[in-house]
Order: C-alpha cells, then sequence, then structure tokens
C-alpha cells in the first residue's frame, strides 16, 4: 500500500510529536525532514555539496536539535539548489511501500502534493516559544525572537515557502492539547484510509 500524510507547519507546533504518534497507530515509516536541513547546517562548507553527500553519519550526530543547528538549517534551506538536492529522497520515502508520514515545511506543497493525507499543524508564535524554551531553557524572549525571525524566512522565502496548501486539515494547537491534537490526525488518516 502507499499512503502518504504530509504534516507541515511552523517550528514546536507539535508536527514531530504528532507524526510520530501516527506513525506508531498506523505502522508508518516517519521522516523528520528538518534533520535534513539541520544535517547539512550542521556539515558547513558549501551547503550544495553537503546536502549532495549527506550520509546517515551525518543525520545521527548529537547538535541537530539545537537551535543553533535550527537557524542554520532556516538558513542553508532558502538555496533552491540544497532543496533540489534533498528532494528525490524525501519522495520515494514518501511514496514507500507500506505508508509514510513526512513533517517539514513543504512537503504537501512540493514534496508530495499527491499525498492521501495533507496536515497544517500550527500555533501562535508564543505557544510555540515557551515549548520551545521549556526543552532548551536560556531566555524566554530570545527564544521568541528567534522562533519570530525563523518563521519569517521561512514563510519568504521565494522556494518552497512554508504555507497550508487548500486541501490540508488545519491543526491549531495553541489551544489543543498534543493528546487531542494526536486524535485529529489519527481521525483524519483513519478516514482517508477508510479504516475506524
Ligand atoms: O522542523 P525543523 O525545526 O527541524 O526545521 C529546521 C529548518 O529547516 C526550518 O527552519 C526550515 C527548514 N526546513 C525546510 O525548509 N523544509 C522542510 N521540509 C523542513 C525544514
Amino acid at each position: 500500500m502507499i499512503f502518504t500524510v504530509a504534516i507541515d507547519g511552523p517550528a514546536a507546533a507539535g508536527k514531530g510529536t504528532i507524526s510520530r504518534a501516527v506513525a506508531e497507530r498506523f505502522g508508518f515509516a516517519h521522516l523528520d525532514t528538518g534533520l535534513l536541513y539541520r544535517a547539512v547546517g550542521a556539515k558547513g562548507g558549501d551547503p550544495v555539496e553537503a546536502a549532495l553527500t549527506l550520509s546517515d553519519a551525518d543525520l545521527t550526530r548529537d547538535d541537530l536539535r539545537t537551535l543553533e543547528a535550527g537557524q542554520a538549517a532556516s538558513r542553508v534551506a532558502v538555496i533552491p539548489e540544497v532543496r533540489a538536492a534533498l528532494t528525490d529522497y524525501q519522495r520515494s520515502f514518501a511514496r514507500r511501500e507500506g505508508g509514510a508520514v513526512l513533517d517539514g515545511r513543504d512537503i504537501g506543497t512540493v514534496i508530495c502534493p499527491e499525498a492521501e493525507v495533507k496536515l497544517f499543524v500550527t500555533a501562535s508564535a508564543e505557544v510555540r516559544a515557551h515549548r520551545r524554551w521549556l526543552e532548551v531553557g536560556g531566555d524566554e524572549a530570545q527564544v521568541l525572537a528567534e522562533v519570530i525571525e525563523r518563521d519569517k524566512r521561512d514563510a519568504e522565502r521565494a522556494t518552497a515557502p512554508l504555507k497550508a496548501v487548500e486541501d490540508a486539515v488545519v491543526i491549531d494547537t495553541t489551544v489543543l492539547s498534543i493528546n487531542a491534537a494526536v486524535d485529529v490526525a489519527c481521525r483524519v488518516i483513519a478516514e482517508a484510509l477508510g479504516v475506524r
């Protein structure tokens, strides 16, 4: 069975948690595509070269989750050649046998517009910054400033900017708990699969 769940949205909206829960519930493979851009940013040197030669070792380094790695990812993600170098891998993952969940910024718009389910997970910048701050600590105002800066860059870039497609189901986790958000996602997917 080929079945793709595309989950897009800004940083710290809950995409990761929802994606992992959904993948486990339906037995789908999961790809966190942000990790690809984080790995390219962290590798240093020429970003296009880094994207073309990305290896498993690059994807498993333990400094990919930091705020700095997120900022570096957002900067290399504006380069069209970097995005192009990562496209085939993501497309084959999406259409692999057995079902796949991909989360990122452009999965429903660019990588897999034919996805059977498209979700757009969002929340206010303040709520997302607070969640990130609980994870990373430090100065909360600084975390908020970085969230806003990264949102702006991701939404305004010319190639594959962050936006919800018309046929995406929007899940706003500003007030929705993560469990409630996972329930909504599972219901939408179960309906598309024709199971209960
Ligand atoms: O989801 P994340 O925080 O790990 O993403 C890090 C950065 O990578 C994000 O600011 C923008 C970029 N990104 C992207 O441009 N396209 C994707 N599909 C995923 C991430």
